[in-house]
């Protein structure tokens, strides 16, 4: 079964910890953590304040995804700061020192993660394969939350998914970026096993139907539609 991992950016930051209560009894797997430099990405979001004080609240799992330029200078700070998993981006650093950046991470008893970007190949994240735990597939232009899914990732995916079947690797492939019901089945059909979630989880008052939703427990109307015009039997 697919991980749900609702994205708190989408949500409302007067209410944090209201907010984190209604997605964890909703049955969000994960939660994911999204920080931005204004240099990797346009645009700034959460740092390690907010990090510490969502630790000393909940005990659900800290997915941390820097969209930072030169991580390797913060992965160890975000580790004690509560992550659970820190995911690096491939192309915020040399492969030297994204390379140095996973391994920080393990090191510091915490799973590691590297994000490719949607005009990044798939075969990028080849050199990092046995220094990570999770490779993160945007399915946006990382930077913005509330963007529509590239279906044209789909193919990277599949290709991941095989890539690490035929090794018999031991990690995870995430998506992240407009993923809602529709979109959802797309990707876990491509072979995600986790689904990062912001605006379609948190837009509605009713966060377990969104959930169960996306991992596909419990139809909506959409699925009745299909994908794009086709019956659901051919989507
Ligand atoms: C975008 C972030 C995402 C974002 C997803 O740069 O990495 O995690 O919150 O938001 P939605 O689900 O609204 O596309
Ligand atoms: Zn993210």
């Amino acid at each position: 079964m697919v991980k749900i991992a609702p994205s708190i950016l989408a949500a409302d930051f007067a209410r944090l910890g209201a907010e984190i209560d209604s997605v964890r009894e909703g049955g969000a797997d994960w939660l994911h953590f999204d920080v931005m430099d204004g240099l990797f990405v346009p645009n700034l979001s959460l740092g390690f304040p907010i990090l510490e004080a969502v630790r000393n609240y909940t005990d659900l799992f800290l997915d941390v995804h820097l969209m930072i330029r030169e991580p390797g200078r913060y992965v160890r700070r975000f580790c004690e700061s509560g992550a659970d998993l820190v995911t690096v981006h491939a192309e915020a650093d040399t492969e030297g020192g994204i390379r140095s950046a996973l391994r920080e991470i393990r090191s510091a008893g915490k799973k590691a993660g590297l994000a490719l970007k949607p005009g990044t190949a798939w075969d990028a994240a080849l050199p990092f394969i046995e220094d990570v735990d999770l490779i993160l597939v945007m399915t946006v232009e990382p930077g913005f939350g509330g963007q529509s899914f590239m279906a044209n990732m789909l193919p990277k995916l599949g290709l991941l998914r095989e890539t690490l079947d035929e090794f018999g690797l031991d990690c995870l492939l995430e998506v992240d970026g407009g993923i809602n019901s529709l979109t959802a089945s797309l990707a876990a059909a491509s072979g995600a096993q986790v689904l990062v979630a912001g605006s379609d989880v948190f837009r509605e008052a009713d966060r377990k139907s969104r959930i169960e939703q996306l991992r596909g427990t419990k139809k909506d109307d959409a699925d009745q539609e299909g994908v794009g015009g086709l019956p659901p039997e051919e989507a």
